[in-house]
């Protein structure tokens, strides 16, 4: 069964990745299981380079392991606020900031600035490092709005203020599954699966 390392500390995200990924007859351990230590400054300009970062990171400290690591990078993009917090989701207003209050201000922010544009996507980039080196780097994004107040128990993060198109409810309001059939952590995750299934001819062996 192949082995997939995921370069994540983020349990949330782990935890959709995971369910994502069932099904897929590979093995997928966290850094901690894998029992790698690895740091990476996310300094990248796009979700692609930071994706990137996080995956050669942990690739290089895997050493002789001979597994497929991804890695994650995501985040909310406000039209009306210039894209923003975009590949700054994590740190807008400090890590430690409760989303609760991240997303109180978004949605003072977009009050103040009119509130009739609120188009955003939440949008994901997936990076896969192959045991032979080779690199594959997949974009998604799921199209929405932001709400005028926050819904939903389920999720995390920015889920309750964002209204994926087609929907009257938040991502925290649907279920995991629900989430994961549309979302761009969904798309991505299963957009690189096929390349890496098809690169190994499991596919066609399938047929
Ligand atoms: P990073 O990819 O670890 O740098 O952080 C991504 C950040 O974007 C998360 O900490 C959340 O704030 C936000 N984010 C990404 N995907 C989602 C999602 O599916 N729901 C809610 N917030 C998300």
């Amino acid at each position: 069964m192949k082995k997939i390392i995921i370069a994540t500390q983020n349990q949330d995200k782990l935890r959709e990745i995971r369910a994502i990924m069932e099904g897929d007859g590979v093995s997928v351990l966290s850094v901690k299981e894998a029992g790698i230590q690895a740091d990476a400054e996310e300094n990248g300009a796009t979700f692609e380079e930071n994706a990137l970062i996080k995956a050669r990171a942990v690739a290089a400290a895997s050493g002789a392991e001979s597994a497929i690591v991804l890695a994650d990078d995501s985040g909310l993009e406000i039209d009306a606020l210039g894209g923003e917090p975009g590949v700054y989701s994590a740190r807008y207003m400090g890590e430690d900031t409760s989303y609760e209050i991240k997303n109180r201000n978004l949605i003072g922010r977009l009050d103040a600035a009119g509130g009739k544009d609120r188009s955003a996507r939440f949008v994901c980039a997936v990076a896969a490092v192959m045991p032979d080196g080779q690199e594959i780097v997949v974009r998604e994004t799921m199209e929405g709005r932001i709400g005028s107040e926050a819904q939903g128990e389920n999720g995390f993060g920015y889920d309750p203020i964002f209204y994926p198109d087609g929907y009257d409810c938040s991502s925290a309001a649907l279920t995991e599954a629900e989430k994961n059939a549309i979302s761009h952590r969904g798309k991505a995750l299963r957009a690189v699966m096929k390349k890496i299934l098809y690169k190994n001819g499991e596919k066609s062996k399938k047929g």
